[in-house]
């Protein structure tokens, strides 16, 4: 069984990105991300950090707007218009989820199509639908970058993603069909999961459900990539899914919880051909590929 690592694919993009952000840097440009963070949510908190530092560490400007959860519409409204109109701001980053008052749609298309480094805008959704990129959502364009890096073949594939998210099952199809694999979304309505996944040749999870795709699901010799990030408190729970793992138990008796993909990864990987780790699988791939798309806004913008 083959581990799907993120870290060597992330790093070659990264390398890539330092070394242009360094000539354009040299014509006085610094590519800037501007993230947007309401609330405290912690997991939110977190990926804002990390995205923050890895603009710091490449080379990009970064500036984080945290605003407080009781923010008002017309306020979030406000800095959006601000942003867009900023010559400086070359990429806006709208950390989601949002608060429940606040309507996600709305400001996801409100923010500057050409500033979309998420590429969450209509437009852009339209136009990765259409077989014409601009900005590629982040997780389902790093998970290409992780397919083309390990030679996993898709054109004439059965391939199977399990969630229909606007942030990853649905752009992950759009992708997917590009690459001319026969594509199957599955969703929490779907009778016979287990049925549909053991199609799968290749086979993507991004369902938000702690060790939801168990051996059963999985074809011998699948590629399965496992997108879910999830904190499990339970300790019993933990010994069953991952038995002899002693540094994930380390791990929850120092944080109170450790971070569990959407597939059961010790029983897959006896089954599969090759398997993403959660963590050190997608998520290095999906900071990288934000800065990929902030330095491709500061050229539409700026050349
Ligand atoms: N929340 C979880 N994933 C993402 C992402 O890729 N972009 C934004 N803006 N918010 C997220």
């Amino acid at each position: 069984m083959q581990v799907l690592a993120g870290k060597p694919v992330a790093e070659l993009i990264r390398e890539r990105l330092r070394q242009e952000v360094a000539k354009l840097r040299e014509r006085g440009i610094a590519p800037s991300l501007h993230a947007i963070l309401v609330g405290n949510d912690p997991a939110s908190s977190v990926y804002v950090r990390a995205k923050a530092k890895a603009c710091q560490e490449l080379g990009f400007a970064a500036q984080t707007h945290h605003l407080p959860a009781e923010t008002q519409p017309e306020d979030l409204f406000h800095l959006i218009s601000s942003l867009n109109r900023d010559a400086q701001v070359d990429g806006i980053l709208l950390q989601l989820p949002l608060p429940s008052h606040l309507p996600t749609p709305q400001f996801l298309s409100r923010i500057a199509p050409e500033k979309d480094v998420d590429g969450f805008h209509p437009e852009n959704v339209g136009l990765l639908w259409q077989g014409r990129p601009r900005f590629v959502p982040c997780t389902p364009a790093g998970i290409m970058e992780l397919f083309r890096f390990y030679g996993v073949e898709l054109a004439g594939k059965r391939v199977v993603v399990v969630g229909r998210s606007d942030i990853v099952g649905k752009p992950m199809a759009a992708l997917l069909l590009a690459a001319h694999a026969t594509v199957t979304i599955a969703h929490s309505k779907t009778p016979n999961l287990e049925a549909v996944c053991q199609e799968a040749e290749v086979l993507v999870v991004a369902a938000g459900k702690p060790a939801l795709i168990r051996a059963a699901h999985v074809r011998p010799g699948a590629v399965v990539v496992d997108v879910g990030v999830n904190r499990v408190e339970d300790k019993a729970w933990v010994m069953r899914l991952f038995p002899g793992d002693q540094e994930r138990l380390a791990e929850l008796h120092k944080k109170g919880y450790t971070l569990v993909g959407d597939v059961a990864y010790s029983e897959v990987a006896e089954k599969v051909r090759a398997l993403t780790p959660v963590p050190g699988g997608v998520g290095p791939l999906t900071i990288a590929q934000l800065l990929a798309n902030t330095l491709h806004a500061c050229r539409l913008r700026r050349g």
